[in-house]
């Protein structure tokens, strides 16, 4: 169920409409390679807020460079990415061992909020 209360709060208490404007990939999403469709981690972080509590698993059949993954993770719930293309599981892997480090994850956590506060 999607939690409409917090995502108006997340919209500076107005509604949140159905066309979004967020940032386009920054530069330090790509630390790890870029997928060719990757997705900015603020949209996969807002989604995953407002349909998800902490703890609950995620599920992305098309992983890609699990851009979901790591959002999931890095917002407390526990994620279940399937991808075909070994290259891709590659950026995944690398992805999720960037944010194993505790001061990176912190980083990475201050910037995806500051760019849904100010996108
Ligand atoms: C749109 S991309 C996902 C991009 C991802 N959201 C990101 O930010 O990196 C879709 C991915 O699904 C994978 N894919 C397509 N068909 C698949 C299948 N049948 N099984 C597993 N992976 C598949 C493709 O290789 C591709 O990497």
């Amino acid at each position: 169920m999607i939690d409409l209360g917090l995502m108006k709060e997340m919209n500076s208490g107005k509604q949140m409409t159905d066309v979004w404007h967020l940032p386009a990939i920054a530069r330090w999403e790509k630390s790890c390679q870029k997928h060719p469709t990757q997705k900015p981690l603020s949209l996969l972080t807002r989604i995953i807020l407002a349909s998800t509590k902490e703890g609950d698993w995620v599920l992305d059949p098309f992983a890609g460079s699990s851009t979901t993954g790591i959002a999931a993770n890095l917002f407390g719930r526990r994620y279940l990415g399937i991808e075909q293309e070994v290259e891709f599981l590659e950026i995944s892997k690398a992805r999720k061992m960037e944010i194993e480090n505790t001061e990176t994850a912190i980083a990475y956590k201050e910037k995806i909020l500051k760019t849904l506060n100010n996108p």
